[in-house]
């Protein structure tokens, strides 16, 4: 279960590594578009307006996180089948990030959702909506007779997703609040299933795939996006990344069948799975 105390994780490797961020001293009154998203989001942005962050200058703001980051490291289980570590969740404090601006020219985004192909009418389940950032162009490609079931395990994220719904009149969405080893979802339904930078911090990896394999239609595609593990300067810490081969590894250890990679992202993984 994501930890809201474990405070904002800056992705960013260049930035500091093992970073995390939970001192309201350097907050400051920062405010943020989303009204409902909690306060300690400006630090977010507060980071990322910092000169630091393009490597030149190490605030004292960096030097406290650093602190506390070294205080916190070391809590990552390890995935049996690949040994890989495994990630901590990213907190609901994180969602401005997931949110900025720059993501479309950074991550193509409008992409990923071309290259998934999605139909019209089809189910599909965002696993680890976050704040909603896929939710809402998922379900502009379903339409008003397909479905999105968008899934969190932390309440507040779905609180956001919520609003951000809500905002754009959307009536083809479903909100799940899953637990770490079961995403609550309908068996047999899905055309896709869909976890975006998600399945590297899954605390349950193994049970949630095999609930997930069984909420897929006998058709139906499983897929990840993932930040490349390949490519060191992908600018994102190492343990949020995947590989293929550490994905394909746990993926199949669980009756998945490896479909491709679509590799259209300039930062990510598309990794299309079957059941
Ligand atoms: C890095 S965020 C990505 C959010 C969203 N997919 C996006 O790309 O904007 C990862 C999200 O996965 C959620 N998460 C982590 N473990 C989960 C699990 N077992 N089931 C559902 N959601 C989970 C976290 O709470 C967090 O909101």
């Amino acid at each position: 279960m994501a930890d809201p105390n474990k405070g904002i994780h800056q992705y960013h490797a260049g930035v500091a590594d093992g970073l995390q961020f939970h001192s309201p001293a350097v907050v400051g009154a920062l405010e943020f578009d989303h009204n409902e998203v909690p306060p300690l989001d400006a630090a977010v942005l507060l980071i990322r307006s910092l000169p630091w962050i393009r490597g030149t200058v190490v605030t004292a703001a960096a030097l406290v996180a650093l602190l506390l980051a070294s205080a916190t490291a070391g809590a990552q289980a390890r995935h049996p089948v690949s040994g890989r570590a495994i990630a901590q969740v990213m907190g609901y404090e994180g969602a401005a990030w997931l949110e900025r601006p720059e993501r479309e020219s950074e991550e193509r985004p409008s992409k990923a959702i071309k290259a998934l192909d999605i139909k019209p009418g089809q189910v599909v389940a965002d696993v680890g909506a976050g704040s909603g950032y896929y939710t809402v162009r998922l379900a502009e490609r379903v339409g008003p007779t397909g479905r999105v079931f968008a899934t969190d395990i932390q309440p507040e994220m779905l609180s956001l997703l919520r609003s951000r719904v809500s905002r754009a009149r959307l009536d083809n969405v479903e909100l799940v609040l899953s637990a770490d080893a079961d995403p609550r979802l309908p068996e047999g339904l899905f055309d896709l299933v869909l976890m975006v930078d998600v399945y590297h911090e899954l605390a349950r990896p193994q049970e949630v795939l095999r609930k997930l394999r069984a909420s897929l239609k006998p058709d139906g595609r499983l897929v990840l996006v993932e930040f490349r593990k390949e490519n060191a300067w992908v600018p994102i810490r190492e343990e949020h990344k995947m590989s293929v081969k550490e994905a394909r590894m746990e993926l199949e250890a669980e009756g998945y069948r490896f479909d491709r990679v679509i590799g259209v992202l300039p930062w990510q993984h598309i990794l299309v799975f079957r059941r």
